[in-house]
This record gives structure tokens, C-alpha cells and sequence, in this order.
């Protein structure tokens, strides 16, 4: 029989991703989501590549009453992959009680559900932001956690406390965190992707919408950086990569593999790329011209982070190999599909 997974905010960019994966794996997926930052056409894009629509229930985690009546008419859950959350950082300094209260109580739900139904094991979308401007490059979990710079920032490091206590305190729960760089491209097929709702905040989804004439030019955010081009330097990690190391988080967690019923890891490529780098790539992997010019540092950025993905490797038994041009492509290839389904 199928082992049947609940994915928290699987219609979203990297948990549509993951249910590919999984569902490629032979999970059998149940996806929730509130649809705050997704669309219900994402079930089709899923469907399109892996010939099967995940179960789908829209609601909010912070419902604990609804998410009860899910568990229960979804039994036997072997794990769930958590996804669900506000993620745009600017925001979360605007309106900080609305992030601390949709990702933290979500998570408390989770937990608290999964303790009900006895669903042992959780994986956890962290995020690199932990680490702040890290003293030392490549990045290790090792790496000190640095005060959040932002309300959003602050959510993921309590969530890993909150999971870290809740595992030390109830026997039999396992969980995993994992600590994603910068998740970038879309699935091969060009039927799912980063769906970014106005004005995209992240750089490769800004590229897509400059190159296909959304936007008038791309702003490069410093170009005085110490760094060998003065632009800021990032681990971008091809998505369906990412979703990948999910389904060896999962199977760690299931077969029981880890010593420890905490584990986290870092998720990324281990190598550091320039925007100017990035440009240059897209440039070469698309053919098309990106217009930038030059803007001040945008408030909050660091120069440089990348990661150190050892444990990854070794451990789950995990590594990125798509190369930078493919997953450029695939994010031009999205950005041309999604234009072309809006212009319809
Ligand atoms: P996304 O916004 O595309 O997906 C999140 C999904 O969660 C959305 O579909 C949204 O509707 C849903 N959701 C939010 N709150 C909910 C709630 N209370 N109940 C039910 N559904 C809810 O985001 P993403 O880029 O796929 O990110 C997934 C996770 O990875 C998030 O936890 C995010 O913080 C983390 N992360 C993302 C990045 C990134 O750059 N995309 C980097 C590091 C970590
Ligand atoms: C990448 C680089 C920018 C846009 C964010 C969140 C972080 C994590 C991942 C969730 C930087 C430059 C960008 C643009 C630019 N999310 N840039 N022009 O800031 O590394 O991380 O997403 O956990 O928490 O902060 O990603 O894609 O915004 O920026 O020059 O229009 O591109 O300055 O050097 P970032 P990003």
C-alpha cells in the first residue's frame, strides 16, 4: 500500500514540487492549503506530469478544529512535509503579528495534531535566513544562528525550537528541518513554478518578467559589494532539487535511519553565484538580453552567503546536480508558458 503523506501548502512553489517528487516515489500525497498564496490550477499542473490529482483540502492550519476533522478523514498519515507559511520578509516587518501568527500557530496545530493521531514524523521548510551575514563562508548547520533581521526570519528560528522541545518532549516524534539557499526555476514541463503575486521581490523571477517586458529593466541592488564583481552572492538551488531531498528526508524519517529524533540540514548547492553571474548565465542559457542598471543596496541584504552541503550529502545521501543553465531555462520557459495562459 501506499505510504500517504499530508503536504502543508502544496499548491505553493516548492510544495508542488515536492508532491511531484513524491508522487513520483510512490507516496500518495494529501495536500493542504488555504490558497492565501497559491492557485487551485496548480492540482492540474500536477496532475499533467504525474498522471495522478494529490487529495486537496482547503483550510487554514490555524484552524485546529478543521485540520483535526482532516486527520481524521485521511488516517493513517505516515508523515507530513510542512510547507505552509507567510514568506515575503518586507512584509513580516509591516505586519508582524500576522506572520508570527499564521506560521507559529500552524506549526503548534501540527504538532498538536500529529501527536493525536499518532503521525510520528515532520519535515520542515527552514531557511537559510537563520544564519544572518555568517562570519564564515561555506555555511555549516554548525554555523551559529544569528538575531532574525525580520519578523519572517525570527518565525523559522522559533519553529525549529518549537519542534526541537516538542521532539525532545514526546517520545516517538522525529522530525527533520531543512534549511533551503535561495530555491530558484520551475519543473521541466513548464506546468508548475513560482507563481509571484505583483511585483516579484527575488531576482530570478524579476529577470523572467524584465527579459519578457513586465519590467522596464532589471534593479541590481549594489554593485560595491566586497565580492569580485561588488554584487551580492547567493547558493541557488534548482527546485525539483530541492523537492528531491524532501522525499530522502522522508525516507530517512521512515525507515528510522537517524540516531537523533531531531536532525537539520542545509539545502543548497554549495557554490556562490554573483547577480552579475546570474545575468551573464540566463544571458547564455536563453539567448535573450537582460537590461539592468545599477541601484543602491536594498536595505537588509547581505554580501554573501553560501552553503556547506556536506551533511546533506552524506547523511540523506543528497546532492544538487542540475546545472545553472538548465534550471535558468526552466524559470524562462515557465515565465513564457504563464504569459501565454494570461494572454488566453
Ligand atoms: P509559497 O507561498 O509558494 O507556498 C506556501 C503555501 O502555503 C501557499 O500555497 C499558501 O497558500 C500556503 N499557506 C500559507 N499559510 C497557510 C495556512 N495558514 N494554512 C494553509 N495554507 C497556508 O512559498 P514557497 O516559496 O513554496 O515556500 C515554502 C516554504 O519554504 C515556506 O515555509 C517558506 O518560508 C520556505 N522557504 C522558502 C524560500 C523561497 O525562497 N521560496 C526560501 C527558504 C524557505
Ligand atoms: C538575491 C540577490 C539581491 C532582486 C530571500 C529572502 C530569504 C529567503 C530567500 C525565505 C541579492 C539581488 C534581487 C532584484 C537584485 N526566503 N537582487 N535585484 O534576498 O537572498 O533571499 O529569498 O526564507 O529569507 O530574504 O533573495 O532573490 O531577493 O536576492 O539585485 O530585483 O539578488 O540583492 O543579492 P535573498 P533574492
Amino acid at each position: 500500500m501506499q505510504k500517504k503523506i499530508l503536504v502543508t501548502g502544496g499548491t505553493g512553489y516548492i510544495g508542488s514540487h515536492t508532491v511531484v517528487e513524491l508522487q513520483e516515489n510512490g507516496y500518495e500525497t494529501i495536500i493542504v492549503d488555504n490558497l492565501s498564496n497559491s492557485q487551485i490550477e496548480v492540482l492540474d499542473g500536477i496532475a499533467g506530469i504525474t498522471g495522478i490529482r494529490p487529495s486537496f483540502e482547503n483550510l487554514d492550519l490555524c484552524d485546529l478544529e478543521k485540520l483535526r476533522d482532516c486527520c481524521h478523514s485521511y488516517s493513517g498519515i505516515k508523515a507530513i512535509v510542512h510547507f505552509a507559511a507567510l514568506k515575503a520578509v518586507g512584509e513580516s516587518v509591516e505586519k508582524p503579528l500576522e506572520y508570527y501568527s499564521n506560521n507559529l500557530v500552524s506549526l503548534m496545530n501540527l504538532l498538536q495534531v500529529m501527536q493525536e493521531f499518532n503521525i510520528p514524523c515532520l519535515v520542515f521548510s527552514s531557511s537559510c535566513t537563520v544564519y544572518g551575514q555568517p562570519d564564515r563562508l561555506p555555511v555549516t548547520e554548525d554555523t551559529p544562528v544569528k538575531p532574525a533581521s525580520s519578523p519572517y526570519g525570527n518565525t523559522k528560528q522559533i519553529s525549529e525550537e518549537i519542534i526541537r522541545d516538542t521532539v525532545a518532549a514526546v517520545s516517538g516524534l522525529k522530525a527533520i528541518s531543512l534549511r533551503y539557499f535561495n530555491p530558484i526555476g520551475a519543473h521541466r514541463s513548464a506546468l508548475i513554478g513560482e507563481l509571484p503575486l505583483g511585483t516579484p521581490l527575488n531576482l530570478i523571477p524579476y529577470i523572467t518578467q524584465t527579459v519578457i517586458g513586465v519590467r522596464d529593466h532589471l534593479r541590481v541592488f549594489g554593485n560595491d559589494y566586497d565580492t569580485p564583481d561588488g554584487s551580492g552572492i547567493r547558493d541557488y538551488i534548482y527546485v525539483v532539487d530541492l523537492a528531491r531531498a524532501h522525499v530522502k528526508a522522508i525516507e530517512r524519517l521512515l525507515e528510522d535511519k537517524g540516531e537523533q529524533a531531531y536532525e537539520v540540514f542545509n539545502l543548497g548547492t554549495g557554490k556562490g553565484l554573483s547577480v552579475f553571474e546570474i545575468v551573464k548565465t540566463f544571458e547564455k542559457a536563453t539567448g535573450q538580453q537582460v537590461h539592468y542598471k545599477i541601484y543602491p543596496r536594498r536595505p537588509g541584504d547581505i554580501a554573501r552567503v553560501y552553503a556547506d552541503t556536506t551533511l546533506a550529502n552524506k547523511v540523506l545521501g543528497w546532492k544538487a546536480g542540475t546545472p545553472l543553465e538548465d534550471t535558468l531555462l526552466s524559470a524562462w520557459n515557465w515565465e513564457k508558458y504563464i504569459r501565454g495562459r494570461m494572454n488566453h
